[in-house]
């Protein structure tokens, strides 16, 4: 269900500024809610294979089948989950149907276009005769079929449906330009039928009368695992701009505050303390498209503890599942400003065990580095935003007042 606590969000007054060595640290009280949908980046170019999201529209109880009515094998967050159906709504999302031919695909993107209607827009590369094969470079044929995704997306179409075997590396990377370009998440999604690996049936489904040969050429890039550079929830557009608002009020709020003009020295020494600090022109760097929170940091499958990470049950059942994130301080230092996140129980499954430390002997709890970066100071990486928090939690945990 829905857990819909748009609770109001309050700045608190003042901002103690706790000295940590050189940083400064400053926090404001916030109590809100915003809604995330939780998956990979695509401007990563990293790319996994797991379920997903939607959004229905007005007519849908007309004719949308509901879950009970649709077979195992289409039921998915984006059909079934009221809270998933609605931060899509507020989203702007591709979603990749990726699969062999005769595995389902064109099925589930009507039962997505069925119950989303008018704010979806389902582009089949059946309809360009784009034929699915190994190839050794993609096609002129795309041209066509790009043009009209580039079109819906300038539309700010929220949900439009990529429906094709997406076999290829190189291709998916042309339709992660396309969905960069507008500022679109990518969901990636496939059939759940029970054959759609079979060749031998796929033969007989396919209507390209493709051989089991041609299937099977096809099948090792589709099975491969490939993991992203990360894991996190993704803010819905609304929630996101809500978000980066409550952080430039922070910012504007806190820059005229007296009590921290003292502390101008930290942030932008040649100022002159008696005006405004300019804090928005201090942490330049802003995260672009919509905010996130890293909850596993997979580097492609490089990092330690990724491929562990990725078969966990509940990653790949939470794959463009929503949660709804409870952000319950705005912080800043020098070098970052961010938003801390109270993670629930639920959220929790999914963070991994080892990122809450800066130090191997630190022992701090679950969920403590949990934050959404929203800006960083020039030649900062936004990885800080975690350590600047953990360092805020260390200080609070000795006891510091913060
Ligand atoms: P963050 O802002 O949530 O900290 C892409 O690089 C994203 O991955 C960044 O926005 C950063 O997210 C996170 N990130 C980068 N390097 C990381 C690392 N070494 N460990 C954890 N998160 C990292």
């Amino acid at each position: 269900m829905l857990r819909m606590l748009r609770a109001a969000c309050y700045l608190c007054r003042a901002q103690n500024c706790v000295p940590n060595g050189h940083i400064k640290i400053a926090t404001a009280f916030v109590v809100e809610a915003e809604k995330a949908c939780w998956h990979s980046p695509n401007n990563n170019r990293g790319f996994s294979r797991k379920s997903h999201t939607f959004l229905p529209k007005i007519f849908r109880k007309m004719s949308a089948q509901s879950s009970k009515d649709r077979p195992e094998n289409l039921q998915f967050p984006f059909l079934d989950d009221d809270a998933t159906i609605s931060t899509v709504k507020e989203s702007k999302t591709v979603f990749i149907i990726r699969g062999l031919p005769g595995s389902g695909k064109s099925t589930l993107a009507r039962a997505i276009q069925d119950q989303y209607k008018d704010a979806c827009k389902v582009i089949s590369a059946d309809n360009y005769k784009i034929i699915p094969a190994i190839r050794s470079s993609i096609p002129e044929d795309y041209s066509k079929l790009d043009e009209d995704l580039d079109n819906y997306c300038k539309r700010d179409i929220s949900v439009v449906v990529v429906d094709d075997t997406h076999h290829e590396r190189e291709r998916l990377d042309q339709l992660f330009d396309i969905a960069d370009k507008y500022q679109y998440e990518v969901l990636f999604v496939e059939p759940k039928t029970p054959w759609k690996m079979d060749c031998l049936q796929l033969k007989d489904k396919n209507q390209w009368k493709l051989s089991v040969e041609d299937l099977k050429k096809m099948k090792p890039s589709l099975e491969k695992d490939f993991l992203p550079v990360y894991y996190g929830w993704f803010l819905s557009k609304k929630s996101s701009e809500h978000l980066r608002k409550t952080g430039q009020a922070f910012l504007d709020e806190l820059g005229n505050l007296k009590a921290f003009k003292k502390e101008s020295k930290y942030f932008l020494p040649d100022e002159d303390p008696k005006i405004k600090l300019d804090l928005t022109g201090h942490f330049a760097k802003r995260p672009p498209g919509v905010l996130h929170c890293t909850t596993k940091f997979t580097d492609f499958g490089k990092a330690l503890g990724a491929d562990e990470y990725a078969q966990q049950e509940v990653v790949k059942a939470s794959y463009g599942k929503a949660f709804t994130l409870t952000i319950s301080a705005l912080f800043l230092t020098t070098k970052t400003v961010g938003a801390r996140l109270e993670l629930s129980e639920q959220e929790l499954l999914l963070w991994p065990g080892d990122v809450d430390k800066i130090l191997p002997i630190d022992n701090l709890p679950k969920g403590s580095r949990a934050h959404i970066t929203l800006g960083c100071a020039n030649g900062i990486e936004p990885v800080q935003t975690g350590i600047d928090l953990l360092e805020f939690v260390k200080l609070e945990k000795a006891g510091n007042k913060v």
